[in-house]
C-alpha cells in the first residue's frame, strides 16, 4: 500500500473558480521565489484547458513568466496542430497569451516516430533539466488523473513505466490504442513540487480510492506518485472531492 509522505496536501475548493484561484497563486508564488530559471511540465487533456485560460488571463502580469522553461509530461503521437495534441490545447490556451519565448518551450515532437522521439526528449531532458539522483529534477509538475487512475500516459496496464529507469517511453492508451509519448514515473517522483489538479463528479471515486488508500489502489499508476524529496499537493474541486469529507 502506498503511503503518502508528510510532505502532502490536500485542497479541496467548491466552486472551481476559488480552486484555479489558490492553483494559480501557488504557481505564482513558487516562480516568483525561485531563481532565475524555473522548469515546469504540463500535463494535457481537457482539466488544464479553462485553468490554463484563467491563469493566462489572471495571472499574466503577476508571474514572472520569462523565467518558466516549459516542458510536456506526456503527449499524444499527432502533430502539432492536430485537435488531440496537448502542445496545441497549451499554446491556443495559455503560451499565446502570455510573454514567453520559443526558446524556452520544450514541447514533445508527437509527429516523430515515438520511440526515436522518446530517445530523443530524453536527451533533451538530460541536457536542458538541472539532474539530481541522475533524474532531471522539475520544480514543478502539474499532473491530471484519469478515471481509470492513470497519470501522465502511465496506465494500469503499462504501470511498469512508475519505476522505469529510462526517463521517456512510448505508452499506448488502453482503450484507442492511441501512442503516446511519457515522462516515466522516475522522472516525475524526482521533482521538487508536483500539483495533481482534478474536477469533477467522473473522478470521485477514484481520488477516494486513492486518497483513502483503499484495498486495490496499488494498481493505479497516480498511488505511486509520491515525491520522496518533494512535495505534493492535491487541487481537487467540491465535486472530485465530494467522498473524502464523508
Ligand atoms: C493526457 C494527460 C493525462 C490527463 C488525464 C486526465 O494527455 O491526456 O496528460 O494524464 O491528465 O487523462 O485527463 P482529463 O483532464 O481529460 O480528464
Amino acid at each position: 500500500m502506498t503511503e503518502f509522505t508528510v510532505n502532502s496536501e490536500i485542497i479541496i475548493k467548491e466552486n472551481i473558480f476559488e480552486l484555479y484561484e489558490n492553483l494559480s497563486f501557488r504557481i505564482s508564488e513558487l516562480v516568483n521565489n525561485s531563481g532565475n530559471d524555473f522548469y515546469l511540465a504540463l500535463s494535457g487533456g481537457e482539466t488544464p484547458r479553462l485553468f490554463f485560460r484563467y491563469l493566462a488571463e489572471n495571472y499574466k502580469s503577476k508571474i514572472e513568466w520569462n523565467k518558466i522553461k516549459f516542458f510536456w509530461v506526456d503527449e499524444r503521437c499527432v502533430p502539432p496542430h492536430d485537435p488531440e495534441s496537448n502542445y496545441k490545447m497549451t499554446k491556443e490556451n495559455l503560451l499565446s497569451l502570455i510573454p514567453v519565448q520559443d526558446k524556452n518551450i520544450f514541447r514533445i515532437e508527437g509527429e516523430n516516430d515515438p520511440s526515436e522521439e522518446a530517445f530523443r526528449y530524453s536527451r533533451l531532458l538530460a541536457d536542458n533539466v538541472p539532474s539530481s539522483n541522475k533524474y532531471p529534477r522539475f520544480d514543478l509538475i502539474l499532473l491530471g488523473l484519469g478515471d481509470d487512475g492513470h497519470t501522465a500516459s502511465i496506465f494500469p496496464d503499462n504501470i511498469g513505466l512508475i519505476n522505469d529507469k529510462r526517463f521517456c517511453a512510448v505508452s499506448g492508451h488502453p482503450v484507442t490504442h492511441q501512442k503516446r509519448i511519457t515522462l516515466t514515473g522516475s522522472v516525475i517522483n524526482n521533482a521538487k513540487n508536483i500539483f495533481f489538479h482534478v474536477t469533477g463528479t467522473k473522478k470521485k471515486d477514484i481520488v477516494k480510492s486513492i486518497l483513502l488508500n483503499e484495498a486495490g489502489t496499488e494498481n493505479f499508476p497516480a498511488s505511486h506518485i509520491n515525491p520522496p524529496d518533494g512535495y505534493l499537493y492535491w487541487f481537487l474541486d467540491g465535486s472530485a472531492g465530494r467522498l473524502l469529507s464523508i
